[in-house]
């Protein structure tokens, strides 16, 4: 019987209403911190992204995005047509080996895809006319200008040497000269702002972008006179800036989190000790990760012992399930939850019981939901902030397009902390709503490069 170990397991993870509130409330502070002089754990970049798009943007733009798990390159063109556009696009695996490999072999390899990508789409490229590129390159960066970034720190697992503290524009440049590719890099870009800006354009409802995938983070538009940091810029006070708040840093204190020993063997173990603590606890890198950690301490640790007698090596190597793994238990229609044995056999070589499937399926099910009720502490503080009583939230990533019940329970912990009535109406819209974004590393790319020649163009 392993009712007392769910039991542990449940208060271990439950985030209730009052701890969604408090978290929320050192958040709202925790952002006004990053936007000040002094500073704080949520970097609150400014990301040089300084309009909405009208919708009657036009032009030829190149998109590069790369992401954890996949490069992509994409031509789009904005057409007179308002809020159209045509895209075409290529994927490129994003080997595992070039995330923790130097520095130089990452620049060739995303400059080959390109390269790859126009000869297959213009032929000779010599002959190609020099086309503009937004590079969605989603770590955090400091800005001084839109098209230059300096890595502050890599995220996500990643853990090159010698790029961080380095501006990477020339760095990519110099990879894409080396080929005679006719690029001109327009624009470096955050995924969350990509969303961001990509979302308004066919939603002016649209105030906050999000990522919900490998990692977790958003973006919102700021007045230049709340950012502190800026000030000495003299920028008008109403002008508009674009934030790219890189809110895994959320807590790197721990002062409000309720991490468990899973979460700080976690953060212990990963090229980053200390960073990225609202990250780790809820983006898609990491919770099966988390899922691992609490079944091999159950099966080591506990009296109950899980898995008794069976070979669990496979289980202790880390980072061996992804969140995928999570979603496949989340989502198994079966009453004898047939499906998850089949899942644990074939990818662990593990047959667990049916009391232990049981376990296996609630332990799934608190940590995803735990993600996205903390996910809602960020949207919840950055509304709060902002003043916004209703808006759409657009948001992109593989956990929230994929983990099964995510929407529904974020939406649920929005409703809690916002203190919402119940619903009169089942058919009735959230005051705040996270929707599925347009594709911001794509559209939004083409756009900010867009905005950006715009204002080139108007001398600002
Ligand atoms: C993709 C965007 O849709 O989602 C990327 O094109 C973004 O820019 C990514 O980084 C986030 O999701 P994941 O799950 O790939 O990290
Ligand atoms: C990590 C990165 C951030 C990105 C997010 C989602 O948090 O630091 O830049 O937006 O992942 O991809």
């Amino acid at each position: 019987d392993l009712r007392k170990e769910i039991e542990q397991l449940e208060t271990l993870f439950t985030v209730d209403t009052t701890k969604l509130k408090q978290i929320t409330d050192h958040f709202v502070k925790e952002l006004e911190k990053g936007l000040s002089v002094e500073g704080g754990s949520i970097p609150m970049n400014p990301t040089w992204v300084m309009s909405f798009p009208s919708g009657y943007e036009t032009g030829t733009y190149l998109a590069l995005d790369m992401g954890g798990t996949n490069l992509r390159v994409c031509q789009i063109t904005l057409t007179e047509q308002k809020s159209e556009f045509d895209i075409i696009q290529s994927k490129y695996r994003m080997p595992e080996e070039l995330k923790t490999g130097e520095a130089d072999e990452l620049w060739e390899y995303i400059a080959d895809c390109l390269m790859q990508f126009l000869h297959n789409h213009h032929g000779d490229i010599s002959k190609m006319e020099k086309l503009p590129l937004g590079f969605t390159f989603s770590y955090p960066a400091t800005q001084n200008y839109v098209d230059e970034g300096v890595l502050q720190r890599w995220t996500k697992g990643f853990d090159i040497a010698g790029v961080e503290g380095h501006n990477v524009v020339p760095m990519f440049e110099a990879a894409l000269a080396r080929r005679g590719v006719p690029i001109k890099l327009s624009a470096l870009i955050n995924d969350t702002t990509g969303t961001l800006i990509a979302s308004a354009y066919t939603d002016n409802k649209m105030k906050i972008g999000c990522i919900f995938g490998t990692g977790c983070n958003a973006a919102y538009m700021e007045d230049c006179g709340s950012i502190p940091k800026l000030a000495h810029l003299n920028l008008p006070p109403e002008t508009p800036m674009a934030i790219n708040c890189e809110w895994g840093a959320f807590d790197n204190e721990h002062k409000v989190l309720p991490r468990t020993p899973y979460d700080v063997i976690i953060d212990k173990d990963s090229p980053r000790p200390g960073q990225q603590a609202f990250e780790k606890m809820i983006a898609g890198l990491y919770l099966g990760e988390v899922f691992r950690l609490v079944m091999v301490d159950l099966h080591d640790n506990r009296e109950t012992h899980i898995f008794p007698g069976q070979d669990v090596s496979k289980l202790r190597k880390a980072y061996t399930l992804d969140s995928s793994f999570l979603s496949a238990i989340e989502e198994d229609p079966f009453e004898n939850l047939s499906e998850t044995f089949d899942l644990f056999q074939s990818k662990l070589g593990i047959q667990p019981s049916g009391p232990e499937l049981e376990l296996i399926r609630r332990t799934a099910e608190l940590i995803g939901t735990r993600a996205a009720r903390l996910s809602a502490c960020g949207v919840s503080a950055i509304s709060i902030k902002k003043g916004y009583k209703t808006c759409h939230v657009g948001a992109d990533g593989s956990v929230f397009n994929k983990y099964p019940h995510f929407k529904a329970r974020g939406a649920q912990a929005l409703r809690e902390i916002l203190d919402w009535p119940e619903k009169q109406d089942p058919g009735e819209d959230d005051p705040i709503e996270i929707l599925a974004a347009e594709d911001g590393s794509g559209v939004g790319a083409a756009l900010i490069a867009a905005l950006t020649l715009e204002r080139v163009k108007a001398g600002n």
